[in-house]
């Protein structure tokens, strides 16, 4: 079997970006993945700082890795495909989602260091980013920090194909946004039973 990384940063109840992802992970065939789900508003997270920040740097100047502090960043590197499921704010997505980032970024698990530069060693294909806009911006527009930051840490951990799938206009007026969230779940569903 495969492994299907889910990375939840759904924000709260009732969430439209919720309704991406479910449609997403009904069009996942189970008899080729199963599914791994970490929901980041119920895990011990936080910002690289202080002790945090100093008992990570002891630990890799002695390259233990088997803390288990690594343990997210090590599943992140050892998933066969990811689904990252967010809503847009502020421009970009939700800084819990950045400080899981923080914490799976390390160098020698999910990425190293070489003469060439810095080089990936996750291997999830592909990288699905799903998310819910309030206002009209466009997937990959400068507007949409997350699609362009998502592309950015593909380019340091190796993913070859991150795709963005989102749906705007969810909070403007008047606007059909039922319809706008309806497409976006039609493509996700779409997208993931073509996953093999
Ligand atoms: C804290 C916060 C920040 C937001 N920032 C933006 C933003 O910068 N641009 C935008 O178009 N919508 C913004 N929104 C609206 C959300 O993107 C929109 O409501 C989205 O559908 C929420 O997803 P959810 O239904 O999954 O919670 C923001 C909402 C919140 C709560």
């Amino acid at each position: 079997m495969k492994r299907l990384l889910v990375i939840d940063c759904v924000m709260r109840e009732g969430s439209r970006t919720r309704q991406l992802l479910d449609a997403f992970l009904i069009g996942v065939d189970r008899r080729i993945y199963e599914i791994e789900t970490v929901k980041l508003s119920e895990i011990p997270l936080s910002p690289l700082m202080g002790v945090s920040y100093r008992e990570r740097d002891e630990l890799l100047a002695i390259h233990d890795m088997n803390h288990p502090r690594f343990d997210h960043a090590k599943q992140f590197r050892d998933a066969d495909a990811i689904v990252i499921a967010a809503p847009y704010w502020d421009m970009s997505f939700p800084s819990l989602l950045k400080i899981y980032f923080e914490n799976i970024c390390v160098d020698g698990i999910t990425f190293e260091s070489t003469e060439k530069g810095l080089a990936g060693l996750s291997h999830a294909d592909p990288l699905v980013f799903l998310t819910t806009r309030g206002g009209f911006t466009e997937t990959g527009s400068e507007d949409d920090q997350a699609t362009s930051y998502i592309k950015a840490l593909s380019r340091l951990l190796g993913f070859r194909n991150p795709v963005t799938i989102g749906a705007s206009g969810m909070d403007v007026w008047g606007y059909d946004w039922q319809k706008a969230l309806k497409d976006a779940c039609d493509k996700a569903h779409a997208f993931a039973a073509s996953l093999k």
